[in-house]
């Protein structure tokens, strides 16, 4: 049965389409029987116009997170990076990772995953799931149960990587074919199959190449991770020698289109940066991540100089939280160190609209305005009198004096700190 009309009075921040922040200190947010924003007007204009409303005073409501890029396997391995990139994934991800032969493990984690996403407010996330075909789709069929907005994928690796994790090239891509076939499009939309190619190192080019094929063919979103690590890019051109640059790779065999999402992208030359913009690709900026492992500083003015869709990912479990707020304080002090000016409203935004931008759901997420879904975060603010800049502060970066109390995809109540514990 279709839901009731609902309607939520609290203070409401939020980014918009337009290009502005919209902050209304006593709000209604007016979510339709479809789970879509039927509208968002002032409280005090109209103050017996609104009907039946749950009182959220005290909150504030802003857009649900939009988490670029992660880890679903990961979850329990979170906190555990100790040096560099490659050999974290040795000692510590890919025997993590193998655990997920056994489809109920994969079915705890998954559950643990989506529980930590909805305690921190992240609505849409872009992840990988590991290279077992049975594991990941027990992760779908639970983010279809759970209500999230999830674009997840088979991680493709057919070489340099251990045998319980290797799969070759005609069964991965085979597998990806059905897994798009059955979640691509699921639950209405909310969910999405991307194709998921780990990273250059761990990838045949005929697997490669593959992969870029079913992507075009099935119209189908691209992660994966470029550029990351100093070592990681010597041996990605030692792997791949046809490719001038770590960005070449992918050119090459098709996998650098406008549906790809990049995680990382610290080392890359001016060329690549060029080329880059120019394919329309978007990069997940992942500065938590960046600076547990040692991988170096991603520079966000370069890709907001060269007008890169740029979201911020948590990149869980080398970022050691989910909380997109704080891989946003992470991504402002990247940015000061770099020497780039970056705001807490910036960053919030980035958060928000532009991680939806960069995984081209902007049309239905990333604001709240009406028409969008009414994918949405209830804060609980312990400030008294709130105004736009405590708010901007609060939503970009404060956890802790503004958690989270409910978190809702399409309407749909998918965490609530009532019932958590
Ligand atoms: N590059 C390839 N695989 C991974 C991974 O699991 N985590 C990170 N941070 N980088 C990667
Ligand atoms: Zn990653």
């Amino acid at each position: 049965m279709a839901n009731p009309t609902r309607r939520y009075r609290a203070a409401l921040l939020t980014p918009t389409d337009a290009g502005e922040l919209l902050f209304l200190p006593d709000a209604v947010l007016e979510v339709d029987p479809q789970g879509r924003i039927a509208s968002i007007s002032d409280y005090q204009r109209e103050p017996h116009a609104h009907g039946l409303l749950q009182d959220l005073r005290g909150h504030l409501i802003v857009p649900g997170f939009v988490d670029t890029h992660l880890h679903v396997p990961q979850t329990r391995v979170i906190g555990s990076a100790a040096g560099p990139l490659l050999e974290w994934l040795d000692s510590t991800v890919f025997p993590e990772e193998a655990r997920f032969a056994d489809t109920d493990y994969a079915a705890q984690v998954a559950h643990q995953f989506l529980d930590c996403c909805g305690s921190v407010g992240t609505t849409t996330f872009m992840a990988f799931a590991t290279s077992h075909p049975a594991a990941t789709e027990r992760t779908f069929e639970i983010c279809v149960e759970r209500g999230f907005r999830a674009t997840l994928g088979l991680t493709l690796m057919d070489q340099n990587c251990p045998p319980a994790l290797r799969l070759a090239s005609d069964v991965a891509l085979q597998s990806s074919r059905e897994l798009a076939q059955r979640f691509h499009g699921a639950a209405d939309g909310l969910i999405r199959f991307a194709v998921t190619p780990r990273f250059a190192l761990s990838c045949s080019r005929p697997l490669l190449e593959g992969a870029a094929k079913l992507s075009e063919e099935l119209q189908l979103p691209i992660q994966t991770h470029i550029s990351e690590n100093a070592r990681e890019g010597v041996e990605t051109l030692i792997e791949h020698p046809y490719a001038a640059d770590y960005l070449g790779v992918y050119e090459a065999v098709g996998l650098l289109t406008s549906r790809t999402i990049l995680a990382h992208a610290i080392h890359l030359t001016a060329s690549e940066w060029e080329r880059l913009a120019a394919s329309g690709a978007a990069i997940a900026h992942c500065p938590d991540s960046n600076a547990f492992l040692g991988s170096g500083k991603f520079n966000l003015g370069k890709a907001l100089a060269h007008g890169i869709r740029t979201g911020l990912g948590s990149d869980v479990a080398a970022g050691r939280s989910f909380d997109l707020r704080r891989a946003s304080s992470h991504a402002f002090d990247t940015a000061r160190e770099v020497g780039v000016d970056v705001s807490a409203a910036a960053l919030f935004e980035r958060a928000t609209l532009e991680g939806a931008r960069a995984l081209g759901l902007a049309d239905k997420v990333g604001s709240l305005e009406p028409g969008k879904d009414a994918d949405f975060v209830v804060l609980s603010t312990k400030v008294p009198q709130l105004d736009q800049h405590v708010a901007v502060r609060l939503a970009g970066f404060g956890a802790e004096l503004a958690p989270v109390a409910r978190t809702y995809v399409r309407g749909r109540l998918v965490f609530d700190a009532r019932s958590s514990f």
